[in-house]
């Protein structure tokens, strides 16, 4: 009986002491001028909810606040910003203070010099920069070959791991097979350090990126010397980084956090819309139908092994519709981060200095004014003129810091789709989560087998 009245005594403490802790960190926060929202548990915050929850979390708080609430996320108070219009205002106004607001794990392990963490001039640098490298005519003259050479050898087994091979090819293309081996299991600790929390100690995630930076680091850093050594020009990034032509004159730590950079900002992205086309096509066979008119259309014109040429991709209007229509309903990037860098007024609020501002693309993506039927898979809605140009269109982010690798990942997924259509049929098996599809007989005897979570 004492036992019992003890473990309730705990019991009631507990919830006690949560309330005023709760109550604490709400009333830490009621300065006027906030928008409104929770702010969870001290420190945490509600990190908890909005991880487990994702989506949910976001839907359940606009419906109770609004499209621009305040939280406390991933260790930051944050306000979550909702709105088509107020996004659009957020991301042109990094001149204003708006800079981005990505963890400090990803800006340490990322190096310094990435894009994301300089600003100003230094990031107007870096970003002509890139540019350069995949630029209209850098994609037309050397990266398209590379990355159709690369498709045709490597579609039978593409994954997540392939988009990062077909990277470094573009980077490194003579060098490329010979530090694979060394190169991606480091960059693979790299990408989850950057998604950890930032304490520095043996055995953390956040440790063990920072270690597989330093080791990425070194190679790189070989692979410029033995470059600048040889004194020969190549035609990929690097050979382009180092010529003596080039306006964009960066040091070689620069050349290597811009490496690292190309390497992180591609990878995820371009091979999760790849699989979700390849999962999307396999559902609606009307789809792949008109896809692969598309590319039969454009083979006829070609010998078996002609590769596919600038001409070839802009020509693929309806692939491109599959990829926008595939980013929108899957939302490859919900949202993208800022940070205040002096206390700023916006949307009527005091949003105070420091403070991150999550700008949440994703519930545009299914907004029935701007995409009717928002659920469907429907492709042909991006044929229309100017769906691609209006505002709200965030698939790629918007203003100065609006994706740069955008026709180079819409060059890679169509070159992809093309070779995969033309090959493979595939079907899937398994649950919602682990996607299989078996190896299946393709036309000309090839077998695929393929598998994304
Ligand atoms: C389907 C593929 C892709 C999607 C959906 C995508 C999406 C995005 C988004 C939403 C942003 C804005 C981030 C922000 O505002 O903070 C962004 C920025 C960026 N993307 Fe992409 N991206 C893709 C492919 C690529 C590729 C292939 C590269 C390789 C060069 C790349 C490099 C970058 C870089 C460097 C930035 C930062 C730009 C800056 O801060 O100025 N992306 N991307």
């Amino acid at each position: 009986m004492a036992g019992l009245l003890v473990l309730a005594g705990v019991f009631w403490g507990l919830c006690i002491l949560s309330a005023a802790l709760l109550r604490w960190n709400e009333v830490k926060y009621r300065k006027t001028g906030l928008p409104p929202g929770t702010m969870g548990w001290p420190v945490f915050g509600e990190t908890t909810e909005f991880l487990k929850q994702g989506p949910g979390f976001m839907k359940n708080q606009r419906s109770r606040y609004g499209n621009f609430f305040k939280s406390h996320i991933l260790g930051c108070p944050t306000v979550v910003s909702m709105d088509p219009e107020l996004n659009r205002y957020i991301l042109v106004n990094e001149a204003k203070g708006l800079v981005p607001g990505y963890p400090q794990s990803m800006l340490d392990i990322l190096g310094k010099c990435n894009i994301a963490a300089v600003h100003g001039s230094a990031h107007k640098y870096m970003r002509g920069a890139l540019l350069a490298l995949i630029s209209p005519t850098m994609i037309k003259e050397h990266l398209l070959p590379k990355i159709d050479d690369f498709m045709r050898s490597h579609l039978s087994d593409w994954d997540s791991k392939m988009a990062f091979l077909s990277s470094l090819r573009q980077i490194a293309s003579n060098e490329a097979n010979s530090i694979a081996q060394d190169f991606m299991p480091e960059f693979f600790k790299l990408v989850l350090g950057t998604l950890s929390l930032p304490i520095n100690l043996p055995n953390t995630n956040y440790h063990r990126g920072f270690q597989a930076r330093r080791n990425i680091t070194s190679l790189l850093r070989k692979l410029v010397e033995d470059r600048q050594a040889s004194g020969e020009t190549q035609y990929d990034m690097l050979g382009y980084l180092l010529h003596k032509e080039n306006k964009y004159k960066l040091s070689d730590e620069e050349m290597i956090d811009l490496i690292i950079t190309i390497l992180y900002s591609g990878y995820e992205t371009i091979s999760t819309t790849s699989m979700m086309a390849v999962k999307y096509l396999h559902d609606h066979p009307k789809v792949l139908e008109e896809l692969r008119k598309e590319h039969m259309a454009i083979r006829e014109k070609k010998e078996t092994e002609d590769p596919i040429d600038y001409n070839d991709y802009k020509s693929m209007r309806f692939t491109r519709a599959v990829i926008y229509e595939t980013s929108r309903l899957a939302t490859i990037v919900n949202g993208v981060l800022r940070k205040t860098t002096t206390d700023m007024e916006i949307n009527g609020y005091v949003i105070p200095k420091g403070w991150r501002i999550y700008v949440y693309t994703r519930e545009v993506n299914y907004d029935p004014r701007l995409y009717p039927d928002p659920l469907k898979f429907n492709p042909w809605r991006w044929m229309e003129k100017g769906l691609e140009n209006q505002h709200q269109f965030l698939i790629f982010g918007g203003g100065t810091r609006q994706c740069p690798g955008k026709e180079l990942g819409l060059a890679e997924i169509s070159t992809f789709l093309h070779y995969f259509v033309l090959k493979y049929k595939w079907e899937e098996v398994g649950g919602d989560k682990l996607m299989k599809f078996p190896r299946v007989e393709a036309p000309n005897g090839l077998r695929i087998k393929i598998s994304t979570h």
